[in-house]
């Protein structure tokens, strides 16, 4: 004998079922229109890199802590396109559109909202990571990127 099964034969919808109780016939619904989950701020700058440079500070300091999670965020989903290093040497090249330097001298002189933009939206063939990395990575990321165009330029006084 089976002790309790009210909850698995109680009348319930099931993700991804049609249901008779929506005029649509359809069970899962959509968030309402103009819901923002909680914890998740709608991005501004879609579609605008140059409002998101002029406007988003990043929040994160340059930390020991922050570089490492930024090298961990970089060496996972940046490198295989970009190199190790960012040089744009990765062994894509020549089998994809080559993925830019990170170092010239355009990147290096973009504010970090330009940066984190891209790695939000993407940028023509380089896809959107908004779904894979989280905020505060992306703005960790920025800041590797950072240190990396440092050493790429070092100069005498970096040494003392
Ligand atoms: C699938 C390969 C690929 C991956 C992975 C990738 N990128 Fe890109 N990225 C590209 C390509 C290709 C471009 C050049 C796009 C274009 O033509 O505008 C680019 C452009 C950029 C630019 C703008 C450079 C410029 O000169 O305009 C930045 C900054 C950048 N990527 C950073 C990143 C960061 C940070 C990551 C990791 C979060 C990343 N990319 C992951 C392929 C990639």
């Amino acid at each position: 004998m089976e002790p309790f099964t009210w909850m698995s034969t109680q009348a319930k919808q099931k993700a991804q079922r049609p249901s008779e109780l929506f005029k649509d016939g359809i069970g899962m619904r959509r968030p309402v229109q103009g819901t923002v989950a909680r914890g998740f701020l709608p991005y501004a700058f879609t579609g605008n890199p140059d409002a998101a440079g002029r406007s988003l500070l990043n929040p994160l300091p340059m930390t020991k802590d922050v570089i490492e999670r930024g090298k961990a965020g970089f060496l996972t989903y940046c490198s295989p396109c970009h190199g190790n290093f960012g040089a744009g040497d990765s062994r894509l090249r020549g089998q994809f559109p080559n993925p830019p330097t990170l170092h010239s001298d355009k990147v290096r002189n973009w504010p970090d909202g330009n940066i984190y933009h891209v790695i939000t939206e993407g940028q023509n063939v380089m896809p959107s990571y908004s779904s894979q990395i989280s905020r505060d990575d992306r703005w960790a990321i920025v800041n590797y990127m950072r240190v990396m165009q440092r050493a790429h330029n070092a100069k005498e006084s970096d040494l003392k």
